[in-house]
């Protein structure tokens, strides 16, 4: 038996027992004629002892252990003289009888510890080693706790987990596809699919009326923290189905993880439009953890005068509330952080609303207390709150203020870790046009019905037409995605028109939906997870990264084993790929 307990076992209860552990030396100490071994493994850590007095051999063997190795110890449950309550078995140490290595191992290239030495790039390389860390263990175990609740929800909910195809067909639409050479049909190459979009469609049309995944997806983008080339979704579709319907299940497995997981109990979801999400925050997956919202102020700061503001499409701003006392410091920076590249803005207008009830800004020369004073009531502001205002062309400036508001709730503490508030985001636009490519885009995706009463506007006005769509975001996060769909033959057609696409060309890539619509498709709609963004939100942290066993890196390789790689003229030979 290679061992009777796991590394966290253990208790003062076991005192006097004869038991046998098995892990990784964590750390060795040589204390005079003692050596004390922090033993690891999945579970926890326990001390072993080694006593030169009792076994001079074993204790000199002890000694000679090197960092993370394998080993095997026999030994008796004693109750320890200097007890470590930080631990769970702090109370108890391993007095060894019997030493077997069942493994060495060379000194890692960093500690494995909670702080440890290793920089990213390194714990990438050896990732395996990296994975033995307490956070990345708890990383990957909350991730498998996750899709298991998950599971258990759906599945009571009369969902079917079906698997649909990896390698599957190119379409122009979305992202860049991932392709796979066909090596028994020269010249032609499988696609890996962005989402199992089409496939759950047609598992509708086979009458499977609630179907889930958790599912790989590939796309070629490029790279963000909330973002891998390859990811997993918890796709889900349904028959017979209204978006209140989705909206139903879909908050309940939310709340059913929450309280799961966290014990917390999710606050009731708000709905919000698309056009408000961008008017009052600037972004279609706000933050509503806490307000600040959007001032629009072009009716009374323009035309008096300052040119930066008469020019522009829109003058907008903010209320940090109690902010009136930030130094020039404090206000520099704030300007600085707008002006990064990455932001863009201009410059920033502040308005200090101090405590006598009087005002200071960055605009004296140009406004007037009655004006500012306006503005303040616009603002809702009271006295101690620091207004800050930018303009521009709306699309800019308000992605620009959606930082600063952001940049504002750190500042403030305004974006507790522990609080979570989510929301649909509704009625965004169908289409988006493409300058580049003189050509409408669907937002969502092109089987995403319109609404109800603006199907008639596909074929007049397309761009007025809101899509029956759906996001659904926690905390500034879009954790997941959907719409109810088309599931007559005409009207996608008329969707493929609007989108530019030829009769035949609409025939040559989704020729196989278009004919299953014909067969019986009943009314259905669906939505997926960013399963990878839902377990970062769950352990506190934005990089996905950390919760994927195996992620890429920031240039999309995995450097752990070398990919992407070359591969040989043989391969390229068979698969009709060699560049002559
Ligand atoms: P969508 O493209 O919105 O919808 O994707 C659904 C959700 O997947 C997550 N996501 C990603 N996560 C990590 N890395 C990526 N590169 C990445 N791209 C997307 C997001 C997003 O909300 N078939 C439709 C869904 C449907 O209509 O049912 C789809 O794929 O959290």
């Amino acid at each position: 038996m290679l061992r009777t307990h796991r590394c966290s076992e253990l208790r003062l209860k076991n005192k006097g027992e004869n038991v046998v552990l098995s892990g990784w030396v964590k750390k060795t100490r040589d204390l005079g004629g003692m050596t004390f071994i922090d033993l690891r493994d999945r579970y926890g850590i326990t001390q072993l002892v080694f006593d030169m007095d009792q076994d001079e051999n074993l204790c000199t063997k002890a000694r000679k252990l090197g960092r993370e190795y394998v080993i095997q110890v026999k030994g008796e449950v004693r109750e320890r003289s200097n007890k470590n309550p930080n631990i769970p078995t702090g109370d108890i140490e391993i007095s060894a009888k019997e030493l077997s290595v069942l493994n060495e191992s060379k000194t890692p290239p960093f500690t494995i510890e909670d702080e440890t030495d290793g920089g990213e790039e390194l714990r990438m390389k050896y990732r395996y080693l990296d994975l033995r860390r307490n956070i990345n263990q708890r990383n990957i175990k909350l991730r498998h706790q996750l899709a298991l609740e998950i599971r258990k929800y759906l599945s009571t909910n009369d969902f079917l987990e079906i698997e649909t195809p990896y390698l599957i067909k190119s379409t122009p639409e979305g992202a860049r596809d991932f392709v796979v050479p066909s090596r028994l049909h020269p010249g032609e190459f499988y696609a890996l699919p962005q989402s199992p979009q089409t496939f759950k469609q047609l598992l509708m049309i086979s009458g499977y009326d609630r179907y889930f995944q958790v599912v790989r997806c590939f796309r070629d983008e490029d790279f963000r923290a909330d973002r891998q080339p390859e990811f997993t979704q918890i796709d889900c579709e349904m028959s017979f189905v209204e978006r209140q319907d989705i909206f139903n299940i879909f908050e309940g497995m939310c709340k059913h993880i929450f309280k799961e997981i966290k014990n917390i109990d999710l606050p009731e979801v708000r709905l919000m439009s698309w056009d408000n999400a961008l008017k009052y925050y600037g972004t279609d997956k706000p933050d509503i953890r806490f307000g600040m919202e959007f001032v629009e102020l072009n009716d009374i700061a323009q035309n008096k005068g300052f040119k930066v503001f008469d020019s522009v499409e829109l003058v907008v701003g903010i209320n940090a509330k109690g902010c009136a006392g930030y130094s020039r410091k404090q206000l520099d920076k704030l300007t600085d952080f707008v002006k990064r590249p990455q932001i863009g803005a201009k410059g920033l207008v502040y308005v200090k609303y101090n405590d006598d009830g009087s005002f200071k800004s960055s605009v004296d020369k140009f406004f007037t207390r009655d004006d500012l004073k306006k503005w303040a009531e616009r603002f809702n502001a009271k006295p101690g709150d620091l207004m800050l205002l930018l303009a521009g062309d709306k699309m800019h400036v308000r992605k620009q203020l959606s930082e600063l508001r952001l940049e504002m709730g750190d500042q403030l503490n305004l974006r507790k870790r522990d609080e979570f508030a989510p929301l649909w985001i509704v009625d965004f636009p169908l289409l988006e046009w493409d300058e580049e490519n003189e050509r409408y885009h669907a937002m969502h995706h092109p089987f995403t019905a319109a609404h109800h009463e603006d199907t008639r506007l596909l074929e007049i006005e397309p761009e007025k037409a809101r899509a029956n769509a759906y996001d659904f975001v926690i905390n500034g996060v879009e954790v997941g995605g959907g719409s109810i769909r088309i599931h007559d033959h005409d009207t996608q057609q008329k969707m493929f028109n609007a989108l530019g696409f030829t009769k035949e060309e609409a025939e040559k890539q989704f020729g196989f939906l278009l004919k299953a619509f014909e067969y019986g498709a009943p009314p259905h709609g669906g939505i997926a997870f960013g399963f990878d963004r839902l377990v970062a939100l769950f352990g506190g942290t934005d990089s996905i990264r950390d919760y994927i066993a195996f992620p890429k890196n920031n240039a999309g390789r995995d450097i752990m084993i070398d990919s992407p790689a070359t591969i040989t003229e043989m391969q390229l030979n068979e698969l009709s790929l060699k560049v002559h």
